[in-house]
């Protein structure tokens, strides 16, 4: 963690064009599933910020070579070392993505001793879905604090089925139950499966490495399971949130962007959202960029209507973009509806708009906003990545200047978001102090560019 701050003050309309880096929640579980593989794999267009080099570093505990070329954005992972199943307490607590190697490790080992990754600020986060998979699969679980001990003893004879109905359509239960059900002799059905783009990044990933998996009707994922996975080169999908950031920066500033190598069917509802609201959204190519790659165009309208939305598992309403488009409701004309449904606490980022001056009513994970002409530069305090961005975007159009600590968040998420938007021309900087040392670097071999 390093202490600093993002310093933001009252922003012109945006302008401009950017192109975003690949999907940081794509990368961590690919980085995961490279332990399905024994060799070496090459990722491109991977994001450099703090939760990514934290895989990186859990790969390397695990005994992979990792090598990023953090100008490049290229990931090279050996893998044939990877000779431990064990993940120390104090890496996995760091982040809860951590969980998502036990799928990998059960499938090359049959074994996995992981430490809980634990709640945090926006929700309990328990893996109860993760474990309840693994159990149906064959897998026996077993609490040793602080470790989760796993183990494949009773290997199935022959070729078995089986059926997995999740609950809930868990991003990180989907992806893990998958990635250990592509090595092996049965089929496993997983039933009201998350279907993000970032898993189906992971899916193609998957099937590139060998491993068989259809998308079947009802949300069902059907992995056939083979004999072994090979290593893969791939392109991460691009930031569906980043580019969801980029577009409510412009949005709130009454500007006009271009986000380059945006997929905007990964958005299909904020995007709708977005033009409730009175923006005019252009999907297009573009040409001039570093590729040419599909990009959106926001034109904003000189002030916002209100407009009203709950958060759900994709198609829906991202609940990684409600805390954004929040900062962006606080200074629109009317009254908008806020539903988070995905996380029972995901509202703290309301407390610090209100001192911005919004006028929020929250009522459990229900909010309603009426719209303000003008808010006011304060110190605020960032309580997860979103709520970091979403306080950045409303420093945008507050007057004076807003400070944002806890930027340990933002580091967690962004690979140079504040450069992308000081260069369409948002005054806005992040102030890194690494005096207090708090921050252990993990210590990834960086090529040079
Ligand atoms: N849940 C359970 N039990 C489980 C698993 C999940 O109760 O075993 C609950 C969670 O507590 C949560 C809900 O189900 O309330 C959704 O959790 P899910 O498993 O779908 O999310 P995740 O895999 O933990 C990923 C992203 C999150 C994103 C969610 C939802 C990664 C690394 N993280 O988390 O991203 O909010 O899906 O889309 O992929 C972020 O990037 O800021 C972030 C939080």
């Amino acid at each position: 963690m390093t202490a600093g701050y993002v310093l933001v003050k009252k922003s012109r309309p945006l302008q401009g064009v950017v192109d975003v880096y690949g999907a940081k929640n794509a990368v961590l579980v690919i980085l995961t599933s490279l332990i399905l593989t024994e060799g070496v794999s090459v990722l491109e267009n991977v994001p450099n910020n703090a939760d990514v080099r934290l895989m990186m570093q859990l790969l390397q505990e695990l005994g992979a070579q990792v090598s990023f070329d953090a100008e490049s954005k290229k990931l090279t992972v050996d893998t044939f070392g990877i000779c431990r199943y064990e993940i120390r307490p104090d890496i996995m607590n760091k982040m809860r993505a951590s969980i998502l190697v036990m799928g990998p490790l059960l499938a090359r080992f049959g074994k996995a001793r992981v430490a809980l990754p634990g709640g945090d600020l926006i929700g309990q986060r328990p893996i109860n879905y993760h474990l309840n998979g693994f159990k149906k699969m064959g897998v026996t679980t077993s609490r040793k604090d602080p470790f989760v001990e796993a183990d494949l003893s009773r290997i199935p004879q022959g070729p078995t089925y089986t059926r997995v109905v999740l609950e809930y359509p868990s991003v990180g239960a989907t992806e893990n139950l998958m990635m250990f059900a592509s090595i092996g002799q049965g089929q496993v059905a997983i039933i009201n499966a998350a279907l993000e783009p970032e898993i189906f990044d992971l899916i193609d990933v998957l099937t590139k490495m060998g491993a068989r998996i259809q998308i079947l009707p009802g949300a069902t994922i059907l992995i056939e399971g083979v004999a072994r996975l090979n290593p893969i080169t791939h392109t991460i999908v691009p930031d569906r949130l980043e580019v969801g950031a980029l577009l409510v920066s412009a949005a709130i500033t009454g500007g006009n962007i271009t986000v380059a190598n945006a997929k905007p069917d990964h958005l299909d509802i904020f995007l709708e959202k977005l033009s409730d609201m009175g923006h005019t959204i252009i999907t297009q190519r573009v040409e001039n960029s570093w590729q040419l790659a599909p990009g959106i165009t926001i034109k904003a309208a000189h002030r916002s209507r209100a407009t009203s939305f709950k958060t759900c598992p994709y198609p829906g309403f991202p609940t990684d973009l409600q805390p954004l488009m929040m900062a962006a409701l606080c200074v629109a004309e009317g009254i908008s509806h806020v539903e988070e449904t995905v996380y029972e606490n995901r509202m703290i980022h309301t407390q610090e708009l209100a001192k911005m001056g919004a006028q929020i009513a929250v009522n459990g994970t229900k909010a309603t906003i009426r719209g303000v002409e003008a808010l006011y530069g304060k110190d605020v305090i960032a309580s997860d990545i979103r709520a970091s961005c979403a306080l950045a975007l409303a420093g945008l159009v507050a007057f004076d200047q807003t400070t944002i600590t806890g930027v340990h968040h933002w580091q967690r998420g962004f690979d140079q978001l504040e450069k992308k938007l000081a260069y369409l021309g948002a005054p806005i900087e992040l102030i890194e102090d690494h005096t207090s040392g708090q921050e252990s670097l993990p210590k990834i071999q960086i090529l040079p560019s």
